[in-house]
């Protein structure tokens, strides 16, 4: 790791008044979640179009619900690592939310249940951009509910009848607009911005960073390589997530 960025991100998490913290599927790797365009990447087995996407839902919901059932089993194996950990003390320690994911694995959350012990996890809990795959949400009236086992029937909905699909952002789907806003507002008040684990080529997620940097602050990214936003951070840490943040946050 050049040491000269070390030195420079450490200052910057110190000296920090408002920080938010952006992750991506990068954060879950060492957790054993396929990240989404790496080598091996979940969409390297399966095209987004067929599964991820409204239409699809439409089309065939049993292979898109069966689809996500497994990758709820897989996520079920997963365990948080250092480097959500790190994060969840440091915002605890921070006492105030700044925490921002497109991670649909909830392994955050379950960081910051661990780590806030009896305490309030609130500063620590994130704010999901692309929803949780352990929840389920109705395709009609909205109504969220905790994902239960697939069954033979499809998932329906009590209140409307309305198809129980996860309560993630397919692709093609608009983000919720009260999260994004709170997202953009955190983004626009941060004086650093950490961008972990993410090739920032998804939008609306991918422009928070450059929000922070537009309001004069500035980004420091960890990640294994370099994204299209490494030219804009001050500090680019070259490493594991699991290794880098425990340092560089504690
Ligand atoms: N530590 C840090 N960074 C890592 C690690 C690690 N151990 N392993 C991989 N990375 C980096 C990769 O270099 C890459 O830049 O994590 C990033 C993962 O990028 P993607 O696979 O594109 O995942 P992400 O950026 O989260 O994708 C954004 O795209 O498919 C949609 O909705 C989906 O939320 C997802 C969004």
């Amino acid at each position: 790791m050049e040491e000269g960025q070390w030195r420079t991100a450490r200052r910057l998490v110190r000296e920090a008044r408002r920080v938010i913290a952006l992750t991506g599927a990068g954060i879950s790797a060492e957790s054993g979640v396929p990240t989404f365009r790496d080598a091996g990447g979940l969409w390297r087995s399966y095209r987004p179009e067929e599964l991820a996407t409204p239409e699809a839902l439409a089309r065939d919901p049993r292979t898109v619900l069966e689809w996500y059932a497994w990758r709820r089993s897989a996520l079920a194996a997963c365990r948080p690592n250092a480097g959500h950990r790190a994060l969840a003390r440091f915002f605890l320690r921070r006492g105030e939310a700044g925490l921002v994911t497109q991670n649909v694995d909830g392994l955050h959350t379950r960081a910051a249940l661990e780590e806030a012990g009896d305490a309030s996890a609130d500063p620590a809990l994130p704010i999901e951009l692309h929803g949780a795959v352990g929840r389920d949400r109705c395709d009609g009236c909205g109504t969220r509910f905790p994902a239960e086992p697939l069954g033979d029937a499809l998932p329906r909905c009590g209140a409307c009848g309305g198809l129980r699909r996860p309560d993630v952002v397919l692709f093609g789907e608009p983000l919720d607009a009260e999260v994004l806003d709170r997202a953009r507002e955190l983004a626009e008040q941060a004086d650093l911005c950490l961008v972990i684990g993410t090739s920032a080529v998804v939008y609306p997620a991918a422009a928070l960073p450059l929000a922070t940097l537009e309001a004069g602050g500035h980004i420091v990214e960890v990640n294994v390589r370099r994204t299209t936003l490494t030219d804009a951070a001050t500090a680019a840490v070259r490493g594991e997530a699991g290794t880098v943040l425990p340092a560089l946050l504690d």
